[in-house]
């Protein structure tokens, strides 16, 4: 790993140090973004820059700098790092002020960066999901470092031996603990609506994209409980993790328990076009 990024210097992680009263300690106080880098690209740069400026206004935060500013800083990261597929985390946090809930005590952000090779995942097999209750807030599409619930949530999926858990409104479908929710259902892709109960994935909105170019059926929907119970498909998405297959839910087998056709498709389709972007 190179150095990382804290307020204005590129320094080495142990040499990186916060205060222990930055609200992003005490509070939670902060939003974050996750890029992929391939082959020493920033995939979906604007995308993922669009979003961190919404989840910024969400939490009435002025934006520290500019876009030009944030690519900078990450195209640093990246450069310094020597593997060409990398991980890029970046983190704001409203900065440091004495302990008190009100948030015009913080004057400076804090703001932190770094980057980590692309870890080597092997999911394409196909993962086992739980459903969960959905026990966030209201504001899921803000990209909140205030993640408890989701820590919880993948904890409980960990522990009945699968991977991630999918989670429900009453009887509706949000999304996955870190992790956006697709389903296929007789031939027909579906997806839940953008809203503030989930978080718009960058990879969602793309496959999203990619998938009605391509001439495939694909609609932004609310699923059910039942429809996911009876999906010949179901998909997670994430930047890190792409397109996964779930070949079990909670005691049953997804279709015949095997990543599906349109699964297939879709990924061929998805790397297809991340191999276009150089
Ligand atoms: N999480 N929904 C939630 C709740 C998430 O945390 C994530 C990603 C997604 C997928 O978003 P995207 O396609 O933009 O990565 C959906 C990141 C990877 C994380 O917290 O590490």
């Amino acid at each position: 790993m190179g150095n990382v990024y804290l307020n204005g210097r590129f320094l080495p992680l142990e040499d990186a140090k916060i205060s222990v009263l930055d609200r992003g300690f005490t509070f939670g106080d902060g939003v974050y973004e996750v890029f992929l880098v391939y082959k020493r690209k920033i995939f979906r740069l604007k995308e993922h820059l669009e979003r961190l400026e919404r989840s910024l206004a969400g939490i009435y935060m002025k934006n520290p700098r500019t876009r030009e500013g944030w690519t900078q800083i990450l195209m640093d990261l990246v450069k310094d790092n020597p593997a060409d597929d990398q991980s890029l985390y970046l983190q704001i946090t409203r900065g440091v002020s004495e302990r008190d809930h009100a948030i015009a005590l913080a004057i400076e952000p804090t703001i932190f960066a770094m980057s980590k090779p692309l870890p080597k995942r092997n999911l394409v097999q196909g993962i086992n999901a739980i459903t969960c209750e959905d026990i966030r807030w209201k504001f899921c599409d803000i990209k909140a470092i205030t993640l408890l619930p989701s820590v919880i949530l993948r904890h409980q999926a960990i522990q009945e031996g699968a991977t991630e858990a999918i989670l429900y409104k009453g009887d509706t479908i949000t999304e996955g603990a870190a992790s956006n929710v697709f389903i296929v259902s007789h031939g027909v892709v579906k997806t839940p609506p953008k809203s503030s109960s989930i978080l718009p994935g960058i990879t969602r909105d793309l496959i999203v994209e990619l998938l009605q170019e391509a001439g495939i059926p694909c609609k932004e929907n609310n699923i059910t409980r039942k429809e996911l119970m009876q999906a010949d498909e179901i998909w997670i998405t994430s930047s890190t993790w792409e397109i996964v297959p779930v070949i079990k839910l909670d005691d049953s087998l997804v279709g015949d328990g095997q990543p599906g056709k349109l699964w297939h498709k879709a990924m061929d389709i998805y790397q297809k076009f991340k191999a276009s972007q150089d």
